[in-house]
Formats: C-alpha cells, structure tokens, sequence
C-alpha cells in the first residue's frame, strides 16, 4: 500500500496533516476534546455547523467542517460512531473506514482521531487500511486520482500511544494490507488474473513471509489423481493450477507443566478456496448478462492467499494450511459436457448434469487433498451458487457446519470482524437428489435448496474432519463504497477467518 498507518502525536491538532477526521459518538459530539478544541479554535462555528446540519454522531454519518483559514489543516471530518453502549469493534472499525474514505481525497497526511482513550487501536488501523483502499491501477490521465494518501497517523483524544498501542496499530495495518490481497486479487481482470497469476501472488506471500509453498500445473493435477479439477480446466487455454501454502509456528508448543490441565486445542487447521478466475459457466454457458461478474469466481481463494498473509503476521501456536483449486471455467472443442464421468481424488465417481457447477467439482478435490493432511478443521470459502444470494442477500455468506460448537466460533469471529455470516442447515433428505444412475453420485440437485445440496456434495468429501463451508456468493462484491467496503471487491472473509484461527488457540 502506498501510505503508512503511524501514532499520531499526543496533541490532535499538532503538525497540521491535510486532513483531520474526527470520530465521535452519537449524543456526545460536543464532549470529544479535539472537537471541542478546533470549535473553539472557530469561534464556536463547528458547533454551529453541526447543529445545523443535524449532524448527530450517528454511525457512518459523516460532516464536513470548513475550517475557514483559520487553522492550517485545510479539512476537517466529523464521522459519527454510533452510541457510546453500541461501540463494537465493527462500529468503530465502520466508522473509521467511512472517515479516511471520505477524507483521502485531500491526499497527503491523513490523521484519525478515535472517540476514546481506550479504543481498540488495531480494529482503528484495520478500519483505517481498509477505508482507504482503492482499485486505480488501470485509471490513466485524468481519471487518475489528483492526490494520494502519503500517511495515516491515529491519535486518541487525550492519551499518547503507547508501546503497545504501537504494537496493535501496526498489527491492524498488516491485517488490512491481507484483505487488500484479496482485494485487488478480485478486482483485476480475468484476461490478466488467470490460474497463473494466482499461483504467481501465492508465491509472493510465500517468499515475503518464509511459508512453504507447493504448486501443480495442468500435469501436476492429473498426475495427482485431481481429475474433476482437472475436467473444469480442460476447456481453457489457461491452464488450472492446485496452490498449497502452509504456516507452521515458530516453536512446537512447550510442554504444559505436569499437572496442570490444559484444555485441548487443534493442532492443524486447512482452508481451501474456490479459485474460477473466470466462471463463463462452460458448455452450459452464461447468459450474457451479469456474465462480467464472474471474474470475481475466485474470492474464495482470494479469501484464502489473504488469510494466510494475514496468519503469517499473527503467527499463532497451530500449523495452517491454505489450499487454493484455481482454473478458469471455458467452453471448447476440449470442454468437459454434461453426462461426462469422472473419478474423483478419492475414487468416487461423479456424473456431470451441469458444467456451470464446475466449483463443487474443483473443491471436491481440494477437500479430499486437504482431509489427507490430517487436520482438526477444514474450512472452506467458495462463490459456490447463486442460490446462497437468494437466500441471504448480497452481505450475508451461507455457511453450514458439521460441529455446532465450530459454528458458533465462526458466527463469534464474524462478528468481530464486522462480516455477515448466518448458518444454513445440511437438510438431509436432499441428499437423494445428488443419487445418480450411472455414477456414484451426480453433482447437481433441483433449482430448489441449491447452496444445501452443494454443501452436501462438498460433504462427501471431507471425510470424518469437523467442517464449515462458506459460500460467499453475495457479499465479494459490493455496489457502493459502505463502511469498510468499498465499490467493487470487498475482500469479505479474510478478518472473520482470521480472527477465527486467533481464537482457535486462545
Ligand atoms: N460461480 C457460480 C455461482 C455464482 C452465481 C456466484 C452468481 C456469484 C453470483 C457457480 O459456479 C454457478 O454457476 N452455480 C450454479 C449452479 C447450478 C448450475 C447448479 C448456480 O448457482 O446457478
Ligand atoms: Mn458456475
Ligand atoms: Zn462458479
């Protein structure tokens, strides 16, 4: 990213930055420090200007105060956080967000200060990365932003930033430079991101944080066993790719005193993304409509490269694995067809109804690779159907969960990451739709309960690994810049997975 996020300096209003965004909490703009500073600074006018543009603090509501000459930072942004009882780490991580986007246009130094002495300095830096993030590498001339942001620095109202702060402050940068990973991944273009280029980013991440790194290409794949992967490939001239990251911490685990009771906790953890860099449905293809949106069929993996970039600067205490299936879903003379047969990695065989459901396909393999690593958890993320968009809406995931008690961890992470997660139930009688008479199993059902059955395909994988599958269909991609989203790629599920491996070993 191409500013910084930095502590402040103890006054607020020291070293004039360009910018200066105020966050302040509903009922109370008129108790924060800094306002009241600057309100006095103009003579009473910010007060004034805020009472009369009914600004109330409300979460997100943003103002702007003309500073009139007579201080020399040129803007200065209230944004509303919401009621002080209310102030989670999504509303403030929201608000924060919403203020740098408003307030990057000046460019330069951008400085944020929070509505408390005891804010959560890493949710305000994850909030601050995320709210400044924008897509402009292919803006040429004069749609290229006039000014760029140089520096964000944080302040709290009335405490400098301690060594720890300091810590926490740079933890959430590196937490928002993960999503941006997933980020600007989703948002290139389909004829310059293919499964390469995938394979490409996952090395940079490997390289730059010391991870070990595993590639397959086109006969990598095959020789791999991996054939339903590969029949989703076979119609492209971009080659698919099968991309393994693992993490593994520092230190084995020291030993717990003797007698001392530990609680157990997992060891392993394998995350696998869908990665279609471009999903045109196949032999089965797309209406032309909406058909453009498919370049976003690789967020899952997406998803995935960024958490691991993410793991590797929170390096917990249990071995991660980052498993993508990437491949580009095309129609040719060497496309797969309905009523072909495959035998998939662990020998089942399965009858294709419907090449647009090419995901299942290439995450059935995925999964079975990952269920040889061993591993206490399997989490997947993947654009599976449109049918989780239907039901949920576009800021929603559908996940399903084998474990209940995995599931809750997951809806408390979401949470905390501010992400839309709501459990879908694995409704057993809609297996017999996935029954096939010439195969082992078919891997579509009926128009109704698509994202069910699809989970319950993916099912079959998995073995006996406690699992959660999140179809992130909706929420990758957002139509307008709200909270941290931006227009565009929203970078959805890196802080939930995150923040889900972190309390996994709490
Ligand atoms: N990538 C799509 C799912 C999708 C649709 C994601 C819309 C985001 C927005 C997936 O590969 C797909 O085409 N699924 C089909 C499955 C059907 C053929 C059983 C679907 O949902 O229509
Ligand atoms: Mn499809
Ligand atoms: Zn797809």
């Amino acid at each position: 990213m191409p500013w910084t996020i930095s502590p402040g300096p103890r006054d607020p209003l020291a070293e004039a930055p360009e910018t200066i965004v105020i966050c302040v909490l509903a009922g109370a703009v008129a108790e924060h420090p800094t306002v009241r500073a600057v309100n006095e600074a103009l003579d009473g006018a910010l007060l004034e200007h805020a009472r009369s543009a009914e600004f109330e603090g409300k979460a997100d509501q943003t103002l702007e105060v003309p500073t009139l000459g007579r201080l020399r930072t040129k803007k200065i942004l209230l944004v509303g956080a919401g009621s002080e009882e209310g102030l989670t780490a999504a509303r403030l991580r929201s608000a924060v967000a919403t203020g740098v986007r408003a307030g990057a246009s000046a460019g330069g130094r951008l400085r944020v200060v929070l509505p408390r002495d005891d804010a959560d300095l890493r949710v305000a830096a994850e909030g601050a990365g995320l709210g400044a993030y924008r897509f402009t590498k292919y803006l040429t001339g004069d749609r290229r932003p006039k000014h760029e942001l140089s520096r964000i620095d944080v302040c709290l109202p009335s405490k400098p930033i301690d060594a720890a702060g300091k810590k926490a402050l740079a933890l959430g940068a590196d937490l928002a430079s993960a999503v941006a990973i997933a980020r600007d991944a989703v948002n290139e273009p389909p004829n310059v991101l293919v499964p390469e280029t995938l394979a490409r980013i996952a090395r940079g991440i490997a390289r730059e944080h010391k991870l070990k790194i595993k590639v397959l290409d086109k006969a990598g794949i095959r020789a791999a066993g991996m054939n339903l992967h590969y029949a989703v490939g076979q119609g492209s001239a971009n080659e698919p790719r099968f991309i393994h990251l693992t993490y593994a911490p520092a230190q084995p685990k020291k030993a717990p005193a003797r007698g001392k009771r530990t609680q157990k906790k997992p060891k392993r953890i394998a995350f696998v993304g869908k990665g279609l860099t471009f999903d045109s449905g196949g032999l089965c293809i797309k209406p032309a409509q909406g058909m453009g949106e498919m370049k976003s069929d690789m967020a899952g993996a997406a998803a995935v490269l960024g958490l691991m970039a993410a793991v590797a600067v929170l390096r917990p205490e249990l071995e991660v694995h980052g498993i993508v299936g990437a491949a580009e879903n095309m129609p040719d003379g060497s496309a797969y067809r309905p009523a072909d047969i495959f035998t998939s990695l662990d020998g089942k065989t399965i009858e294709i109804i419907n090449t647009d459901a090419e995901g299942r396909l290439v995450l059935a393999d995925a999964l079975t690779y990952a269920t040889r690593l061993e591993p206490d958890v399997i989490v997947d993320a993947a654009t599976l159907t449109g049918a989780a968009l239907v039901a949920l809406g576009k800021t929603y995931s559908a996940y399903y969960a084998t474990d209940d008690e995995l599931g809750s961890r997951l809806e408390r992470a979401a949470r905390e990451a501010g992400e839309g997660f709501w459990r879908m139930p694995l409704i057993e009688e809609l297996t017999d739709q996935l029954k096939s008479d010439v195969a082992d199993l078919k891997h579509t059902g009926d128009r109704y309960g698509g994202s069910i059955t699809a989970a319950l395909f993916l099912r079959e994988f998995v073995g006996d690994v406690p699992w959660i599958h999140c179809d992130i269909a909706g929420p990758v991609l957002s139509e307008r810049a709200k909270g941290v989203a931006p227009k565009g790629a929203t970078g959805h599920a890196v802080l939930t997975f995150a923040r889900f491996v972190e309390a996994l070993v709490e």
